[in-house]
């Protein structure tokens, strides 16, 4: 009889080896592919295969995950660069007829002695997002929303071509002469802030953003606190938001004081 053949000779520290390298393959699988991604609280993932598949990259089936709802609303209106630029005669004459209920706050001309927000000469698109806005409950005021919450969409378009076309006229309380605040001329590029009137409409207009020379100090400021809280949110992308953030308390009144002086002193820029 021959003998059994030898058992294949094993070298112990490969197979150590071997083991340690399949352990650790294992555990950071497992760490990489499960742990982490069910560690991310904004996931929201539905288990350990929705967690393999995010973290190899792999679309989850959109049936699956529940859209991420802000618990907030958005504004939903879409702003374009020439919306209601053109002055209809006939809406500017329906929209002051409608605007005879406005004019205890906002002033009969549209220039509010009150700090509400003066309204003559805005830009008609600026009025109508935010009129909108407070009807779909994007931007919350106790006092604004009931009253835009009865308007309909025409009702908007001639309340907007009606304050648009009356003249900017000097504020109730300027203080003219202030130079413009470094803040308004140049931004802040450092912050990411560029500087106001690149938006506001004394360089460009970009639509949705409102003319701000006129405004009461005492509003602007509340508005600029309020974004830089995110209790105003209905800027389109955050783009106001992130401005005021970044603003210092003292360049917020600075902007405020300059801009409550500096009503009419820019023309209006022509319709595109
Ligand atoms: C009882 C006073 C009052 C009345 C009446 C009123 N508003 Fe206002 N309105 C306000 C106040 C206060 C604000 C500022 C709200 C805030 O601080 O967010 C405002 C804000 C606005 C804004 C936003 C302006 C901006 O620059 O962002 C528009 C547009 C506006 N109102 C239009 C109207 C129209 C149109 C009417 C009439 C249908 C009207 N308001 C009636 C008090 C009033
Ligand atoms: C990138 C464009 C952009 C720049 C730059 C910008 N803004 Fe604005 N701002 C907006 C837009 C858009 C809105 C309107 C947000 C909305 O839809 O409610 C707004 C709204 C405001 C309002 C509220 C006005 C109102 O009537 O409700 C104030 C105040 C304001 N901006 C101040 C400033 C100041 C001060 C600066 C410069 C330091 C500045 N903004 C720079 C885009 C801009």
């Amino acid at each position: 009889m021959s003998p059994a053949p030898a058992a294949p000779r094993r070298d112990a520290w490969l197979v150590r080896s071997v083991a340690v390298t399949a352990a650790i393959f294992v555990v950071s699988a497992v760490v990489g592919f499960i742990v982490l991604p069910l560690a991310q609280p904004d996931l929201r993932l539905a288990g350990i295969w929705d967690a393999i598949c995010s973290a190899a990259g792999v679309a989850a089936e959109p049936s699956k995950t529940t859209p991420v709802e802000p618990a907030y609303k958005l504004s939903s209106v879409v702003m374009t660069p020439d919306m209601l630029d053109s002055q209809d005669a006939q809406s500017i004459g329906r929209g002051a007829t409608l605007a005879h209920q406005c004019a205890i706050c906002h002033g009969p001309a549209g220039i509010s002695r009150a700090d509400s927000p003066t309204l003559s000469g805005q830009y008609a698109a600026a009025i109508y997002k935010q009129l909108q806005d407070f009807k779909t409950g994007a931007r919350v005021n106790a006092i604004m929303t009931p009253f835009a919450e009865h308007l309909s969409e025409q009702d908007m378009v001639d309340i907007a071509a009606y304050y648009a076309y009356l003249p900017r006229l000097p504020g109730p309380r300027p203080a003219k002469g202030r130079p413009p605040p470094r803040i308004v001329i140049n931004g802040a590029p450092m912050r990411g802030i560029a500087p106001c009137g690149s938006c506001h409409g004394d360089l460009d207009n970009k639509a949705g953003s409102p003319w701000l020379g006129g405004q009461s100090a005492v509003y602007f400021r509340d508005q600029l606190q309020a974004f830089a809280t995110g209790e105003r949110r209905n800027d389109i992308n955050q783009q106001m938001r992130n401005i005021a953030r970044q603003m210092t308390p003292a360049e917020i009144e600075a902007a405020a004081l300059y801009y409550a002086g500096e009503p009419a002193s820019v023309e209006r820029l022509p319709p595109r």
